[in-house]
């Protein structure tokens, strides 16, 4: 069952005038006979609890119209937006002219806009790492949701972790819901090399690494790789994500690619807020879009676009807002018969600005409609069909290819099992060196982040490029926060030897920008005493992405003597929210959300049997 906490969607549309009089009446009488919250919309919705309905309504008016509102406009149904500017998080820089939009958007078709801050979490400036808030934004946005009168809500995000935390919360919640994207950063310029954050902030810090670049070319590299507010103009995260969003039917047609700072991004935010009264007149709830159909495009789409490695998580996190389960295996197959179409990187060459100008998600799913639910609901309240058959006509352009002639044949992203990982594994197999898919080597161990920064690049390490690189102990509850230090930087020896790929191995997360032969998200993780605690050096391991395998050529009887003498105590904090999060945190195949935020029970997987 999903865990929706709002189940009177037809309680909404009585207008509060409407319990003016009960109220009024009530108040004169100085009885409680009136119960506005029972058949109410906009203000006079989940009133605060004074004891008395209608004096609450009343104090709640009286309050609101200390801001200078009318009878008239507090008539409206109540249109609520999440406001996440935050001077921390440039990605969300538009928001004052978003907000304005999408608030002009509100007006235009009769609702009144209200505006209320959240958590707004930037992946550089969150530390040990965003994902160890995104739960907290998505409980933050969920419980404000309930706690205030609204009757849907506007969700603006863009930074990795800010949209899936939004729709986490929005699904719960349960109330009609939209995502307005912030949209992605310009490109910059270096020496007449185009250049954008963040695949070639690590193309330019490897070069410098490994001495091809000298400290005053990487400070003026600085200046250009992020041109302008907006989130990551590669295919990495939070483009995936806003992708993955329009894929579910959350965001207006065409609402995942337009640039921050473009008109065309203006004119979205416009349209969503129109569109958001709409979905409330409509009472269409946010379990009528996020369904199983749903979430199979998502999926679909991800692979396509060869979306970040964190989508998944992120997607799982989601889907068991609504009660379904991921099934990875399933995943694999539908990705063996999905082609990666977008040639953006850090899989292909582009930037998020030229997938906008060359059609945007329009051009994305036509090129895949065979594989699609066209009868998934999206939030016009019209079919995922009935909208693309309106989409604007087809055009030559070089960004997005057909299924016939794809940038790589399969799904970006390929899921692997073996004795290294019970349950499961990834790899980015379109961002990965094709030479080491199929690979055997000598194993390299790191037992943590701070063990590898201390070692990596010193001149004694004992490696070689045919090795693989273990680092454990970076998982939802090893270091914690599952960081995206699973991008494992070459040892400095190598770097300077030249080696660009190694395969590397753990059960952390990976930038969406970044690429290599990089597997993560092993599952269970060291912390929790899966295998991959009891890797040593020079264990041999096995990787295999053709036949989707990771296996330590170690016995069982080996590792279950390791095992033995040196069991594994699970990390734990004394107090506040990092105690909540080490008690509660699910593993990577559960999207890392937290045990009692998912439904008592699922009630299906996606994808679904057909796969
Ligand atoms: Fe915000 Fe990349 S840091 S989207």
């Amino acid at each position: 069952m999903p865990a929706a906490r709002h189940p009177d969607p037809a309680s909404l549309f009585v207008p509060v005038s409407a319990t003016n009089a009960a109220t009024n009446a009530t108040t004169n009488a100085t009885t409680t006979s009136t119960s506005p919250t029972t058949s109410a919309i906009g203000l006079a919705k989940g009133l605060t609890n004074y004891g008395d309905t209608g004096f609450s309504l009343f104090l709640r008016k009286a309050f609101i119209k200390g801001a200078g509102y009318t009878d008239a406009a507090l008539d409206k149904p109540v249109i609520a937006i999440t406001n996440t500017a935050s001077a921390y998080n440039p990605c969300h820089g538009n928001m004052p002219q978003l907000l304005e939009a999408v608030k002009r958007g509100v007006l235009f078709a009769g609702g009144l806009p209200m505006d209320f801050p959240t958590i707004s979490i930037h992946e550089s400036f969150a530390q040990p790492t965003s994902m160890l808030t995104r739960n907290l934004m998505a409980m933050d946005t969920e419980e404000m949701i309930a706690a205030q009168p609204m009757d849907s809500v506007v969700l603006i995000g863009g930074c990795d972790k800010t949209v899936p935390a939004q729709l986490m919360g929005a699904a719960s919640a349960g109330i009609p819901a939209i995502q307005l994207i912030t949209g992605a950063m310009l490109t910059g310029s270096h020496r007449g090399e185009r250049v954008g954050a963040c695949t070639d902030c690590r193309r330019y810090w490897g070069r410098f690494r490994a001495g091809e670049i000298d400290a005053a070319e990487i400070a003026a590299v600085n200046n250009q790789l992020v041109a302008s507010v907006g989130t990551c103009s590669v295919m990495g995260t939070a483009s995936t994500m806003a992708c993955i969003a329009e894929a579910l039917g959350m965001t207006v047609p065409g609402g995942a690619s337009p640039p921050a700072v473009s008109a065309d991004r203006m004119r979205v935010a416009e349209q969503t807020g129109t569109l958001a009264v709409q979905l409330a007149r409509q009472r269409l709830t946010i379990d009528k879009v996020l369904t199983a159909k749903a979430f199979e495009n998502a999926m679909r789409v991800l692979l396509a676009i060869g979306g970040s490695t964190n989508g998944i998580i992120h997607l799982t996190a989601i889907a068991g807002r609504m009660g379904f389960e991921v099934d990875l295996a399933a995943l694999d197959r539908m990705g063996r018969e999905t082609p990666v179409l977008l040639d953006l990187k850090p899989s292909g060459q582009h930037y998020m600005t030229d997938f906008h100008d060359a059609g945007g998600m329009a051009t994305l799913l036509r090129a895949l409609k065979p594989l699609l639910h066209l009868d998934a609901m999206t939030v016009t309240g019209r079919s995922l069909g009935e909208e693309m058959a309106d989409h604007p006509a087809p055009f030559a352009q070089r960004v997005v290819r057909t299924l016939s002639d794809p940038i790589y044949p399969q799904g970006g992203i390929a899921v692997l099992r073996g004795n290294l990982a019970p349950t499961g594994a990834i790899i980015k197999q379109s961002a990965a060196d094709a030479g080491l898919m199929e690979h055997e080597g000598r194993a390299v161990v790191f037992e943590n982040g701070q063990d590898m920064a201390e070692r990596i690049d010193s001149d004694d390490l004992d490696i070689s490029a045919d090795d693989i690189i273990v680092l454990k102990n970076i998982g939802p509850k090893g270091a914690p926060g599952m960081p995206e230090a699973g991008y494992i930087p070459i040892p400095l020896k190598l770097a300077r030897a030249g080696v660009k790929d190694i395969v590397r191995i753990s059960d952390g997360r990976m930038s969406g920008t970044a690429a290599g032969t990089i597997v993560l998200h092993v599952s269970p993780e060291a912390a929790v005493g899966g295998p991959l605690a009891w890797v040593q050096n020079g264990d041999r391991i096995r990787l295999s992405v053709a036949g989707r395998r990771l296996d330590l050529q170690v016995s069982d009887e080996e590792l279950a003597r390791r095992r033995a003498a040196s069991p594994v105590v699970e990390p734990s904090a004394p107090r506040g929210y990092r105690k909540l999060y080490l008690q509660s945190v699910l593993q990577a195949g559960e999207g890392v959300d937290f045990d009692f935020l998912r439904p008592p029970v699922m009630r299906g997987k996606v994808p679904g049997a057909g796969f």
